[in-house]
C-alpha cells in the first residue's frame, strides 16, 4: 500500500566522523504497507489470530540479482503461501507486501480484501479451459492460493550484504544499485513462470493469476498489467500511485483541509505559529531556542527518547543545523503520522484535544472541537511550553524506544554495525532505508511546506534543496543527480495509464489519491472513471478509467481487516461522534463498496481466462529502464515546477500501530 504512500518519519543524518561519512538514522520518513500493518490500523488493536488455522509456511526463491546480466549473482527472495483451502483450479491471488519487512504479515492474509477474496473465489477457473473438467468439483467451497511477497531489500529478501559492511553512505548506495522499480517488477515475473505447487497446475499461462496491492505495491499491479500482462489478468490498483511527482506539497492540501472541515481549524493556525518560531529560531541561528525546545520533548522523563534525537557536538555549523532541522522534523511531524491512515481518528486528533486540554486542564477532557487555540489563550512562550509538554506526552507513547532502532540496537551504535558480522541486525537496518533510498533515486514525492499556501502546515526548511541534500548525505554521489522520474512516467504513462483489467480504488481523505488516476489536484488530468465494469481485456472506453473513490476512507481503506467481512456492530467509522477517549478504526462503509467492485469485476475477469503460451524471454529490458541506479552521469529530471528534490516516506513506521491503541486524551493525562 503506497505508498506507502508515504508519514513521521525517522529521519536520517548523515554525519562526518574522522574521515569517512558516515550515516546515522534519526528520526525517520518511513513506509510501511504489509497487510499486519494495515489490518493493525484498521482496528487499531492487534488483530486476531488467524481463526487458529496453521499460518502458510515461508519459501525462498532464487532470482538474479540483476536482470540485465546472465551471468549475474543470485539472491533468495521470500515469500509465503496460503492453502489452507485450496482446491484445484486457481485463481492465484498474490499479495504484494511492497516497502516494508513482510514477516508477520501471513498471518493476516486470510483477513481483511485478501481472505473475502479467497473465501468468493473457487477454484473453477482451470476446469473453464475445460481440460480438467471432470476431477474439479465445483460444489466444494474454499479458498483458493495466496501467496504474500516480499520485495527485494526488504526484511529477509536481501543480497547478500558483505558489500554493504559498515554504513557508508558509498557502500550502501552500491549495495542497493540494483533496488529499482524495474528489477522489483521482473523478480515477481521470474517468480510466477517458475512457480510450481507439489504438482497442481498454478502456471499463469493455465490459470488467472491476481495482484493485490495497495500503494506502492498497488502501482506495482498497475504497472504489472501493463508490463506483463499474460502473467497477471488482473489487479487491484488500491491508492496505486502511478504519478512519480517531484515536489509533492499537495500532500498537506488534503490534512490542511480535513483539519479545517472538522472543526480543527483553530489547531492548524497553532500549528502555524509554532512553525512561525521556528522559521524565526532558524532565520535567526537561534539554536538555544531549537535545543531547548526538544529538551522540553525528549527529558528528563522521556530520556530514552534521548537516544532517538541527536544533539551533535559537530564542530562544523551547517551540520549542526542540518541535526537540527531533522531532529524538529522529527518531533513535530509526528502528529501527522497516521493522518493518511486514519484522517482526524489518529494521532493528529489526540494532539489537537491534547493542546486544548493541557493549555485549560478545567475545560474536561473529551472533545475540543472549534476551541480557539492556545496562541490565542496564551502569550507565546507558554503555548510553545504547552506545545511541547503535549508533544513529549505523545513521543512515547507512539515510538516504543525498545522498538526503534532495531534489535535493541541504540541509535549512536547503529552506524557502526558490521554486516558481515551481524546480518540479521544489518537486514532490519537495510529494510529502514530501503524505501528512502528509493525516494531519493526513482520516486521523489516530496512532501514540501508550500509556503505561499495561508494554511501551510510545514516549517519553511521544507524545501526540495533540504530534501536533496539529505539524499546526498544518506547515499552519496550514486544519488547527486536527484530522482528520476521520467523513466517510469514515460514508460507507464503515470496517472495517464489505462491496462485493462485493473480495478482504481482510493480514499477521499488520502492524501496520496493526489498521485493516482482518481486525482482531484490542479495538475492532474481529472480523467473520468466509471463504476461499470469493462469487459476483460477492455478498458472502459477513451479516457475513462474503472475506479472509485471511497467517501472518508483514507489510504488503502479496501484491504483492511472489516473490508468484505459483513456486518459487524462492532465496527467504528469516522463519525466525528466517535471522538473522545478511544481512537476510532478507520474503516468506512463505503470501502466495501469498492471491495465489492472489485468483486464484481472478477467475476467477469476470471471466467474469460484463456490458456496461453508464456514467453521464455526475459521482459526485462536494460535499455527501457534503468537496471541500476547508481549512475552519477544519470540525467536530471524536472517537475512541472522544475525544481529538483526527494520524495517522503509513504507511511508510518512499524512500531507505531501498537502504541496508538493506548492513545487517547485521557491515557495522556
Ligand atoms: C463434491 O463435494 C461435495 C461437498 O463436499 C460432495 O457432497 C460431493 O459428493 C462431491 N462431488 C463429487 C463428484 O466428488
Ligand atoms: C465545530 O465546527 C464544525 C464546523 O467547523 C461544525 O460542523 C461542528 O458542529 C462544530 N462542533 C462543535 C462541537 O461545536
Ligand atoms: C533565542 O531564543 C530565546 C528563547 O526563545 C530567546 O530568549 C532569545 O532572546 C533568543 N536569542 C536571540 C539572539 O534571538
Ligand atoms: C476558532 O476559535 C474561535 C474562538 O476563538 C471559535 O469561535 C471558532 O469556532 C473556532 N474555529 C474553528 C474552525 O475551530
Ligand atoms: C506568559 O504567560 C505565563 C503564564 O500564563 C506567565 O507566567 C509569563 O510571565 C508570561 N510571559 C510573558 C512574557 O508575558
Ligand atoms: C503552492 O500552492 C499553490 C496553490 O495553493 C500553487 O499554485 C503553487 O504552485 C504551489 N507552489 C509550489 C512551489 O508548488
Ligand atoms: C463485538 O465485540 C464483542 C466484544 O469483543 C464480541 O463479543 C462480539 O462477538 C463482537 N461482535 C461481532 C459481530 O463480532
Amino acid at each position: 500500500m503506497i505508498f506507502l504512500l508515504f508519514l513521521v518519519l525517522t529521519l536520517i543524518t548523515a554525519q562526518a566522523a574522522e574521515s569517512e561519512s558516515l550515516l546515522r538514522p534519526n528520526g525517520v520518513r518511513l513506509s510501511v504497507h504489509s497487510l499486519t500493518e494495515i489490518i493493525n490500523r484498521d482496528t487499531l488493536k492487534p488483530a486476531q489470530e488467524n481463526d487458529g488455522l496453521p499460518i502458510a509456511p515461508m519459501h525462498y526463491v532464487e532470482l538474479p540479482l540483476n536482470h540485465g546480466d546472465p551471468t549475474s549473482p543470485k539472491f533468495r527472495n521470500r515469500y509465503w503461501v496460503d492453502d489452507t483451502y485450496y482446491s484445484p483450479g486457481g485463481p492465484i491471488f498474490f499479495f504484494d507486501n511492497g516497502e516494508s519487512d513482510a514477516g508477520g504479515t501471513e498471518a493476516y492474509l486470510r483477513k481483511g480484501a485478501t481472505g473475502s477474496l479467497a473465501r468468493e473465489f473457487k477454484g473453477y477457473f482451470l476446469a473453464s479451459l475445460g481440460r480438467l473438467e471432470e476431477s474439479v468439483n465445483l460444489t466444494v467451497p474454499g479458498t483458493r492460493l495466496l501467496i504474500l511477497w516480499e520485495h527485494r531489500f526488504y526484511g529477509a529478501s536481501m543480497p547478500d550484504m558483505t558489500s554493504a559492511m559498515r554504513f557508508t553512505p558509498d557502500k550502501i548506495a552500491d549495495y542497493l544499485k540494483y533496488h529499482t522499480i524495474e528489477q522489483a517488477l521482473e523478480d515477481v515475473v521470474v517468480f510466477a513462470k517458475q512457480f510450481t505447487f507439489g504438482n497442481e497446475i498454478v502456471s499463469p499461462g493455465e490459470v488467472p493469476w491476481v495482484f493485490l496491492g495497495g500503494s506502492y505495491p498497488g502501482a506495482r499491479g498497475a504497472w504489472m498489467r501493463a508490463r506483463n500482462p499474460d502473467i497477471f489478468h488482473a489487479s487491484l490498483a488500491s491508492s496505486a500511485v502511478v504519478q512519480l511527482q517531484m515536489n509533492f506539497w499537495q500532500y498537506y492540501r488534503v490534512v490542511e483541509e480535513t483539519m479545517a472541515k472538522t472543526g480543527y481549524g483553530n489547531c492548524s493556525a497553532d500549528i502555524r505559529r509554532l512553525n512561525k518560531w521556528v522559521d524565526n529560531a532558524f532565520d535567526n541561528q537561534n539554536g538555544s531556542a531549537v535545543d531547548q525546545f526538544l529538551e522540553k520533548i525528549t527529558g528528563p522523563e522521556n530520556s530514552d527518547l534521548w537516544n532517538f534525537f541527536h544533539f551533535d557536538d559537530s564542530p562544523d555549523p551547517e551540520e549542526i543545523w542540518d541535526n537540527r532541522r531533522l531532529n524538529l522534523r522529527g518531533a513535530i511531524e509526528i502528529i501527522f503520522r497516521d493522518f493518511q491512515y486514519v484522517g482526524m481518528n489518529g494521532v493528529l486528533r489526540v494532539f489537537c484535544d491534547g493542546l486544548q486540554y493541557f493549555g485549560d486542564p478545567k475545560r474536561g477532557r473529551t472533545d475540543f472541537r472549534n476551541a480557539s487555540g492556545i496562541f490565542e489563550a496564551h502569550n507565546a512562550s507558554a503555548a510553545i511550553d504547552i506545545y511541547a509538554k503535549v508533544l513529549a506526552a505523545l513521543w512515547p507513547k507512539i515510538l516504543d524506544p525498545t522498538d526503534y532502532p532495531p534489535d535493541g540496537v541504540k541509535i549512536d551504535q547503529v552506524y557502526s554495525v558490521d554486516c558481515a558480522i551481524s546480518q540479521s541486525t544489518c537486514k532490519e537496518i537495510i529494510t529502514l532505508w530501503s524505501w528512502v533510498y528509493q525516494t531519493c533515486v526513482e520516486f521523489g514525492g516530496y512532501q514540501t511546506a508550500n509556503v505561499s499556501r495561508p494554511t501551510n502546515l510545514l516549517p519553511k526548511f521544507e524545501t526540495l534543496e533540504n530534501d536533496l541534500k539529505d539524499c546526498k548525505g544518506w547515499f552519496g554521489n550514486a544519488v547527486a543527480g536527484g530522482p528520476n522520474l521520467d523513466p517510469i512516467n514515460k514508460k507507464y504513462g503515470g496517472w495517464n495509464m489505462n491496462p485493462s483489467n485493473v480495478f482504481w480504488s482510493d480514499g477521499e481523505i488520502d492524501p496520496w489519491r493526489s498521485l493516482t488516476p482518481n486525482s482531484i489536484e490542479d495538475n492532474a488530468p481529472k480523467r473520468p472513471s466509471t463504476t461499470k465494469i469493462p469487459s476483460s481485456g477492455s478498458t472502459a472506453g477513451g479516457n475513462t478509467f474503472f475506479g472509485f473513490v471511497i467517501k472518508g476512507g483514507s489510504h488503502c481503506a479496501d484491504l483492511g481487516q472489516h473490508v468484505g467481512q459483513g456486518p459487524d456492530e462492532n465496527r467504528t467509522n469516522l463519525s466525528p461522534d466517535t471522538i473522545g477517549t478511544k481512537v476510532p478504526a478507520g474503516y468506512v462503509p463505503e470501502a466495501d463498496t469498492a471491495h465489492n467492485l472489485f468483486k464484481g469485476a472478477l467475476r467477469i475477469w476470471l471466467p474469460a481466462f484463456k490458456a496461453h503460451p508464456l514467453s521464455s524471454e526475459s521482459t526485462f529490458n536494460r535499455d527501457t529502464v534503468g537496471s541500476e541506479n547508481n549512475r552519477p552521469s544519470r540525467s536530471n529530471s524536472d517537475d512541472e515546477d522544475g525544481e529538483k528534490g526527494l520524495a517522503t516516506s509513504l507511511s508510518a513506521s512499524r512500531c507505531f500501530y501498537s502504541a496508538l491503541i493506548v492513545i487517547g486524551v485521557c491515557a495522556m493525562l
